[in-house]
């Protein structure tokens, strides 16, 4: 079972610029020193390795780092995703369907229903499936069938939206950092030899400095610029290109994009600065709530272009010097 997210979009370039190595997955040393070494010591073992619960913002590479841990592992992944799992049924399939040693990934996981989520419990504690068979009579009876061991991994971009008896049952908890600029270079440097589309260290940093510190973004950037080297009949990215191509896709010099102004445009002018609900600035930009939350804010906070107060949002004075705006002028 293989469930896309068409906005997503997984196409043979997203596949191939994956990395499928431990070795190959850049940045994130503790994470990735830590998982090489759990996974040696439960094949010194001989058992499975423990389950593991991936979070953070989205685009920083969990979907990658659970298929990482399969090929790592030799094992096979099968994968679901949270909110495409509707019945316990579904999951009682998915779950009745692993072999020893496989590797279940779960993305979305914070979304899918607490009584489904039970069903995990006992899968994940004894490999154990639990289920309940109603009778003609009315009545119902438990069954208990034995699963092969296997591994879990859950991703989420919502820690805090998962519960507390699913979460103490991961053995291995990894919060996924934003990237450094040197590092996401590295990526765009390596995305540029697998797609064989060369990108001069200068053009390759400029878009390593405007990647919101995000794989995906530096990739999707790496792409589009290509497109532009592509129809102008350049043989290597410079800089000139990535400028123009950037100016074009309204990124600006510190990566941040067309949403994120809006964001923070929002909050200075019409709120005048905050203090100001998350709910009242999507509504007054257009965007879900849940966009803000998970895309928009978690990398504003980080670099210091708002701040979260128990009264709403604020922005710093970083902002007001972003868009050139004094605190007066409002
Ligand atoms: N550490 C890394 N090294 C190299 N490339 C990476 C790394 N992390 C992510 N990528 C690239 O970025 C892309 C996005 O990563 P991925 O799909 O794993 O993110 P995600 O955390 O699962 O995002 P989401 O929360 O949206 O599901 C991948 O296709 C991969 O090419
Ligand atoms: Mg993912």
């Amino acid at each position: 079972m293989k469930v896309l997210d068409a906005n997503k979009g997984e196409f043979d370039d997203d596949i191939s610029i994956r990395p499928s190595k431990l070795d190959e997955y850049v940045g994130q040393t503790d994470i990735k020193e830590n998982i090489r070494i759990f996974i040696k010591a439960c094949q010194m073992r001989d058992e499975v390795l423990d389950h593991v619960l991936l979070y953070g913002p989205p685009g920083l590479g969990k979907t990658t780092l659970a298929h990482i841990i399969a090929n790592e592992l030799g094992s096979n992944l099968k994968t679901a995703s949270g909110p495409s799992i509707e019945k316990s049924g579904d999951l009682a399939a998915v779950l009745s369907s692993l072999e020893p040693g496989d590797v279940l990934f779960i993305d979305e996981i914070h979304r899918m229903p607490r009584y489904i989520e039970e069903i995990l419990y006992p899968a994940m504690e004894d490999f154990e499936l639990d289920i309940v068979i109603p009778s003609a009579d009315g009545t119902s009876r438990n069954i208990k069938i034995d699963l092969p061991p296997f591994t879990l991994v859950g991703a989420t971009t919502r820690a805090g939206d998962i519960s507390s008896p699913l979460r103490d049952r991961f053995g291995i908890v990894s919060k996924l950092n934003y990237y450094s600029v040197d590092e996401l270079y590295e990526i765009i440097k390596r995305t540029s030899r697998v797609l064989e589309m060369p990108i001069t260290d200068e053009a390759a940093r400029e878009l390593a400095n405007r990647s919101r510190k995000t794989p995906r973004i530096a990739n999707r950037l790496f792409k589009r610029v290509r497109d532009f080297a592509l129809v102008l009949g350049i043989n290597e990215i410079d800089m000139e290109t990535t400028k123009m191509a950037l100016k074009r896709l309204n990124v600006d010099d510190s990566g941040l994009d067309a949403i994120d102004i809006e964001y923070l445009e929002s909050l200075i002018m019409k709120f005048n600065g905050g203090p100001v609900g998350v709910e009242t600035i999507a509504t007054s930009i257009g965007e879900e709530v849940t966009t803000i939350e998970d895309v928009v804010e978690p990398y504003l906070l980080q670099e210091g272009f708002i701040k979260r107060t128990p009264r709403g949002r604020i922005a710093t004075d970083k902002s007001y010097k972003h868009l050139n705006i004094s605190k007066e002028e409002k």
